[in-house]
């Protein structure tokens, strides 16, 4: 009996229809969503962000200066990892990814751990790098999870179990039947244009959007023998890099904002040597989302090289993938740039 990927206490009754093929559908492989606990009503996810003009400029301050917050004693977040990527302009950007159950627990930990003073305290001009911080708190009826094999990530190790197999996966529009709030809700987003950045000087706060969908979809190859690693670094990862390097760079063709194709890395040497990538992409709506993956060449390559991928190995894939996302309303959002250069996440 497959399992329903939206937890009996968010269930209600659909006014939308759902995207299913058919009532007794039957996915070809296995997906599992996290179950979080009932009495989460949402939670957080926070990247905070230093700006290098290179890698080799990186100083270890920045890093060290975010990673004492992190890990005090005062509400620290449930998880969180270190990971960096090159933008769109070539900068060497280092950022932490952190978890919490609650915007309760967030705030406490941003008054108590000295974050919130700090951050505000901060001055262009005052360090050779830029900072950013970028905070969303989706409520659980607007976020969904899909992961390949039941290995936590992201919020995923927050979770309070793991669902049985789901029967809303492997067809498009899966994503958004799993999403609570799309029982009755489309989800429309507006598309809105972001105002040029007064320049890399100052401290620039941008507005949320009604139902920005955003994305982070992960990639693991840990535990995968020689030959799949090989397969999987020779065919697959180029595809996916130049997807990634489309949203970058061309995202405006189908109303994405920022896409950010990301390393996870060892915080003490910062190598990239964790055999774990994601990519983090901000979309208009979820509609947009739903249309590069199902129409664009680029998620088209992807999705079917990674069939061709599983064909080659005789389906026996030990890479893991997951993703998760939210769709937000304009006040579950917070970006402030401090001395980033305009192109940076919701400025460009
Ligand atoms: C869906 C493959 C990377 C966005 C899917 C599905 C597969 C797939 C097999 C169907 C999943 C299911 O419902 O069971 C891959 C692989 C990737 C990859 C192998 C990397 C190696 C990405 C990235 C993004 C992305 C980086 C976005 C930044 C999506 C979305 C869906 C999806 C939004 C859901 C579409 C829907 O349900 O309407 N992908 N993908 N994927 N993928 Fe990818």
């Amino acid at each position: 009996m497959l399992d329903n990927a939206i937890p009996e206490h968010l269930r209600g009754d659909r006014t939308l229809p759902a995207n299913t093929p058919s009532a007794d559908f039957q996915p070809a492989y296995p997906s599992y969503s996290a179950r979080f606990p009932e009495k989460a009503t949402e939670l957080v996810m926070a990247l905070i962000g230093a700006q290098y003009k290179t890698k080799t400029v990186a100083d270890a301050l920045g890093q060290s200066k975010i990673s004492s917050f992190l890990v005090s004693d005062e509400a620290a977040p449930s998880f969180h990892e270190w990971t960096s990527f090159i933008d769109n302009k070539g900068y060497y950007n280092l950022v932490a990814f952190a978890y919490w159950p609650s915007t309760a627990d967030y705030e406490t930990w941003s008054k108590e751990s000295g974050f919130k003073k700090w951050w505000e305290s901060l001055q262009v001009g005052d360090h050779s790098n830029g900072w950013f911080l970028e905070v969303f708190n989706p409520p659980m009826q607007r976020f969904e999870t899909l992961f390949n094999t039941q290995t936590p990530e992201g919020s995923g190790h927050l979770r309070e179990a793991w669902s049985g197999e789901i029967q809303k996966h492997g067809y498009w529009g899966s994503m958004r039947d799993r999403l609570p709030i799309s029982l009755t809700d489309s989800l429309e987003g507006t598309k809105v244009s972001i105002d040029p950045s007064p320049g890399a000087q100052d401290r620039v706060r941008v507005p949320g959007k009604q139902n920005l969908a955003i994305i982070r979809s992960g990639q693991d190859w840990l535990i995968t023998t020689p030959e799949e690693r090989e397969l999987y670094l020779n065919t697959m990862q180029p595809v996916l890099i130049k997807g990634m390097d489309f949203l970058r760079d061309h995202g405006e063709e189908v109303d994405c904002y920022s896409c950010r194709f990301m390393d996870v890395i060892d915080p003490a040497t910062r190598a990239a040597d964790k055999d774990r990538t994601f990519g983090v992409a901000y979309f208009s709506d979820l509609k947009s989302l739903e249309s590069w993956c199902k129409k664009h060449p680029t998620h088209l390559a992807i999705f079917g090289g990674f069939f061709q991928y599983a064909k080659k190995l005789k389906y026996n894939v030990n890479l893991r993938v997951f993703h998760e996302v939210m769709v937000l309303e304009p006040d579950q959002q917070f970006f402030e740039y401090i001395g980033c250069h305009p192109g940076t996440g919701m400025l460009q």
